[in-house]
């Protein structure tokens, strides 16, 4: 048979074809296989969607009310452009992650931000985070509603950055007594919570009947069978309680927990924490300049700007569109951190360009928890890590410190525009 020139023969291209099939089997382990998957903080997110029951999914994944906060936080980070600075050799060379936190270097400008009762969304919960973290070199921040106690977590990572997050409980002897502890076992960040008088209104638990410890109905079951993974490792572990602190009298926990939080906690007593805390202290959940000002008056080292995920307040600003405000209104004399929404390496960056120390994130890890606890927890801080390091170099810098406001420009956000135009026509 005459082929045109150039062209190869059937023989030839089978051969090719043959060349480039991969024989390699996946990894046997199913864990390792649905990571490998997961290239995404939202592919882990979908991933674990199908691996716990869906109301353990809905209350890690949902927010209060409309559950505009939490849409906006995310959305705002598609309001950042990223400029590039002049081409420089940036392929090849070391990129250096790492920041100054306190006086404490930290791998990654990147915290595990508190969240309360991680044991559901994986029996391994606090330990597994917090060994994920201490592994990457980053800090990892204890929740007061925790299902592991203070003491387990710092026995299991000695050497750990350890912050723990507070909740100044109605009865303020119970959150002298966290403090203390938390100070003896070597936690050295305290985190403040401003933005919780009461618990948001979360309707997707409200609607799932979700309650701590779980009532299991005919609905529920079904869930179980259809998740043996979870429901096996679920009911041979210790039961899901507050670790830290037991609440008497209340069957159920999430209502008993509403019942002693710190209703009559005033911000100024910001200055009753301080006077308690030797160590760095912050104040998470400020959307607002003189707010933050405020706050470093009665003392405090640092500010989270944070609508908490979307969990507390319906319909805040997107905290990403108050950061460099903040930053302006305090940087230099203390700590600006961000969350709410931060799921790629470039929102740490965008953050950091508009004058972030760093970010913290909530949901992130917990989806990885779900896939694969302390596996799943290290592989999202992987993801953030590798995102972090390319961007960078396509940015053209080769440390987070070269950072700085000519890397982004924000967009606003379509309502302040909205509310622009109107106060135009009424002028
Ligand atoms: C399931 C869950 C529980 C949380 N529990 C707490 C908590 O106990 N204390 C607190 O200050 N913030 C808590 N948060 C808020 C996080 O610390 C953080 O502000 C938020 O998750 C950041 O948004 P992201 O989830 O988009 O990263 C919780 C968040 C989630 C998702």
């Amino acid at each position: 048979m005459n082929h045109p020139p150039n062209r190869p023969s059937l023989v030839e291209s089978i051969r090719r074809a043959w060349e480039m099939v991969d024989l390699t089997p996946p990894p046997r382990d199913p864990v390792e296989r649905a990571l490998r998957r997961c290239l995404t903080i939202d592919d882990l997110r979908e991933t674990a969607r199908v691996r716990v029951p869906r109301p353990v999914f809905e209350f890690v994944d949902g927010a209060a009310g409309t559950e505009a906060s939490r849409d906006r936080a995310l959305a705002a980070f598609d309001r950042i452009h990223h400029h590039p600075g002049p081409l420089a050799a940036t392929a090849r060379v070391p990129i250096d992650l790492s920041t100054e936190i306190f006086g404490r270097r930290v791998a990654l400008p990147l915290i595990m931000g508190p969240t309360g009762f991680t044991r559901m969304s994986h029996t391994d919960g606090e330990l597994a985070v917090a060994r994920a973290a201490a592994h990457a070199g980053i800090p990892y921040t204890l929740s007061t509603p925790a299902t592991t106690s203070i003491e387990d977590v710092a026995a299991a990572t000695p050497d750990a950055d350890r912050w723990f997050q507070l909740y100044v409980l109605r009865d303020r002897a119970r959150a002298v007594d966290l403090m203390a502890r938390a100070a003896a076992t070597g936690y050295r960040t305290l985190v403040v919570t401003v933005d919780t008088p009461t618990t948001g209104d979360r309707r997707r638990d409200t609607r799932n009947g979700f309650t701590i410890p779980a009532r299991i109905r005919p609905r529920e079951l079904l869930q179980i069978a259809r998740h043996p993974g979870w429901a096996t490792r679920f009911l041979r572990a210790e039961p899901l309680g507050l670790a830290s602190f037991p609440i008497d009298g209340h069957g159920d926990m999430w209502q008993g927990l509403k019942a002693i939080s710190g209703a009559d906690f005033t911000f100024d007593e910001i200055a009753w924490v301080r006077e308690r805390w030797d160590g760095p202290l912050v104040v998470k959940g400020i959307l607002d300049a003189d707010l933050a000002r405020r706050a470093v008056e009665l003392g405090a080292d640092g500010v989270v700007v944070s609508n908490h995920g979307g969990r507390q307040l319906d319909r805040t600003v997107a905290p990403l569109d108050v950061l460099e405000p903040v930053a302006q209104a305090i940087g230099g004399q203390a700590a600006v951190f961000l969350d709410s929404g931060v799921r790629e390496g470039s929102d740490i960056a965008a953050a950091i360009a508009l004058g972030a120390t760093a970010v913290l994130v909530g949901r992130p890890y917990l989806y990885g928890l779900m896939v694969g606890g302390e596996r799943g927890a290290a592989h999202a801080i992987e993801i953030f890590r590798r995102g972090l390091d390319h961007h960078l170099r396509l940015l053209g810098v080769t440390s987070v410190g070269q950072l700085n406001r000519r890397h982004v420009t924000l967009a606003p956000a379509p309502h302040l525009n909205a509310d622009r135009r109107e106060r135009k026509v009424s002028l």
